[in-house]
Order: C-alpha cells, then structure tokens, then sequence
C-alpha cells in the first residue's frame, strides 16, 4: 500500500523518534509499505517519520545509484532501531533531496564512512561498515529519526534562498509527483 509522504511542515519531522518495540505488529507490512511508497516515489531511502510514523526505522534502496556510485550496488536495507558506532571525520559535501521536501536540493556534508549497528525485519542484528554514497543515505535518514531534515545543516543563506520553496511545500501549493501530506491541506 503506497503511503502519503508526510511533507516539511509536518510536526511529525520534527520529533526524536521513538524506539521500535520487539513485538512491533505488522512490521513486515509496515516495511512493505514504505519500499513500495519510496520506489512509487522514486526516492533511494525513507524514514517512518516521513510517512507520519514516529519510529526509529528506515528504508533504503540504492541500487539505482550504482554507475555513479559503485558502492550502491545491490545497497537494500531495511534498518530498525539504527545506531552509529562510529562516523569517520573525514567529510565530503554533496548535493543531496529528499521526499519530504520536493523541489529543495542542497549540497550537505557527511561522513565518508560509517559503522552502524541496526535490526533488520526480522529483528536480527547487524553490525555493518559502509562508504560512500550508501553512507551519506544511511546518515540522511537516520538525521530524521532525530527529528532532523538535510536543510538544517546548510547555512543560513542557503536556507533564506529556499524560504519560497520551503513556503510552498509548508502550503501545499509545491510540485510534488507522487501522494503527500503537507500541513496547510
Ligand atoms: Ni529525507
């Protein structure tokens, strides 16, 4: 089932969300739903938040990133109750969106390389090094998880140059090709 995506706005993004309970029911289904409401959005990586759960999970599916960034190839998770054990100093700064504020893209530093301890749908744990551009999604959605969205961390005057878009997305009134939920509708 394709969710709405719950849009800049939404009080939803900006709440610490909560842990994921071992006996979450239906997360299968839940986990379903959100690849499926990604891939329909063409998104490369989804947080519970952003379809107004808040719950510290998350989708990610780069694959379709693989001849830019070699290290996407076959990069599906599913990541619940994510940690990070470590995030290299080392930081590269790339132009980056995302389904919950469509229109908006900015360049964002983040760590090349993460190690980060999560449970998959089954509830089974990893431990799991990643580079690259897989980390920079992995870290992007984990930000939203604290109640964070990527245009937080871009400087003020980038931010005051997409007050416009920002306020159309807060409105509803923003181009956006797939269902989402935006406070002023
Ligand atoms: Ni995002």
């Amino acid at each position: 089932m394709i969710l709405p995506v719950y849009l800049y706005g939404q009080p939803v993004l900006r709440q610490k969300a909560e842990e994921v309970p071992a006996d979450y029911p239906n997360l299968k289904q839940l986990v379903a739903d959100m690849f499926e409401t990604m891939y329909r959005a063409e998104g490369v990586g989804l947080a519970a938040p952003q379809v107004g759960l808040s719950l510290r999970l998350l989708v990610i599916d780069a694959d379709v990133l693989k001849d830019d960034f070699p290290e996407c190839k076959g990069f599906k998770r599913t990541m619940v109750n994510p940690v990070f054990l470590e995030r290299s100093p080392e930081e590269v700064s790339m132009e980056e969106g995302c389904l919950s504020l469509p229109g908006v893209h900015e360049k964002v530093a983040r760590s090349t390389r993460i190690r980060v301890r999560y449970f998959d749908e089954e509830m089974k744990e990893h431990e799991e090094v990643i580079e690259g551009w897989a980390a920079r999604v992995v870290q992007h959605e984990c930000e939203h998880l604290e109640g964070h969205v990527f245009i937080d961390n871009v400087s003020a005057i980038r931010r005051q140059l997409n007050k416009g878009k920002l306020n159309s997305i807060i409105k509803g009134t923003a181009r956006c090709s797939y269902r989402a939920k935006a406070v002023g509708k």
